[in-house]
């Protein structure tokens, strides 16, 4: 007992070191900080920090980073359930990135053209996008939920998922498919698995759980089962639904 009292006492006392304002905002910190996250970040974030596979950046509010002790523990720790990892860099770093991620906000991000109430209706209607994903309460859920989308990525990496969507599946994303021992197959995105058993839903929504020891033969590929726009919907269009997404900022 006083063991894991002292343990948590230590943690909490971890966590209490991190300074509540960031001590390292000289020019020279920011110029490092700039370095670092080109290494680093922009890779995800894009080099002016406009977003990408990652968040955008260049906004005057950051939404899981608005105390500074806050951003320092998104960079160190990362997102759970995200891509965006944790880091391997020191408090120093940590901090001078942190100070370079904070001028971002202060330049004007890439405006979003396009029509934002007509692209929810192509969302609804032309697009389809309904049948798979959910906007709040409303929606297929073969896909994932897009309610925080516009938060979580960039304009950029919005219309190229449209465009060209098997360019960018995240990782743990699989479709498998499978052959049972009594001859059925069933194809769909893999959920989980584990050492005796497979979960996953196929296209009808349906969920489906697989003892091992009942399938006959596996396939499985990071292959997504959402469909290219190129074509289907015209360029104003795609703007229109890009528009649509930027705005959707986990507030419906
Ligand atoms: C592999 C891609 C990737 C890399 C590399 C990456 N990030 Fe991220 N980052 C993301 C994603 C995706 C999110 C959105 C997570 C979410 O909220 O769903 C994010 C979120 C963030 C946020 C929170 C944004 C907000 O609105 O609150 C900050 C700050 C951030 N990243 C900073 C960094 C910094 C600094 C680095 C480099 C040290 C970095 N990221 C590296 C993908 C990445
Ligand atoms: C047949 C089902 C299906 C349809 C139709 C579909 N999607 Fe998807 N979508 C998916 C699946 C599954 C994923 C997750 C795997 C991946 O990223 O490719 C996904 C991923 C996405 C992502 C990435 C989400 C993220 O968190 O990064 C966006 C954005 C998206 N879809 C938008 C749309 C829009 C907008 C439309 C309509 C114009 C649409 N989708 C139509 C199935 C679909």
């Amino acid at each position: 007992m006083i063991w894991w009292a002292a343990i948590a006492l230590f943690q909490q006392t971890i966590a209490l070191d991190i300074p509540s304002k960031n001590p390292n905002t000289s020019e020279a910190d920011v110029a490092a900080g700039k370095k670092l996250f080109n290494g680093r970040c922009a890779g995800c974030h894009g080099p002016a920090g406009e977003g990408g596979k990652g968040a955008n950046l260049a906004v005057p509010r950051l939404t899981r980073a608005q105390e500074d002790r806050a951003l320092y523990r998104v960079i160190r720790y990362g997102v759970p359930d995200t891509e965006m990892p944790a880091s391997l860099m020191d408090a120093h770093e940590i901090w001078q990135v942190a100070a370079f991620v904070r001028t971002l906000g202060r330049v004007q991000s890439v405006a979003v053209t396009g029509d934002a109430a007509n692209g929810a209706s192509l969302f609804k209607g032309k697009g389809g996008c309904i049948g798979c994903h959910t906007v709040g309460l409303e929606g297929g859920r073969s896909g994932p939920a897009l309610s925080g989308v516009g938060a979580r990525r960039g304009a950029q990496h919005l219309r190229a998922k449209l465009l060209d969507p098997s360019a960018s599946v995240p990782e743990n994303f699989r479709m498998v498919h499978i052959t049972t021992r009594d001859g059925k197959t069933i194809r769909g995105q893999q959920l989980n698995e584990d050492t005796f058993s497979i979960q996953l839903r196929d296209g009808a929504d349906r969920f489906h759980s697989l003892w091992r020891e009942d399938i006959a033969a596996i396939t499985s590929e990071r292959k997504t089962p959402m469909p290219s726009y190129k074509g289907r919907l015209s360029d104003s269009e795609i703007d229109d639904v890009v528009a649509y997404m930027a705005s959707l900022r986990g507030d419906q």
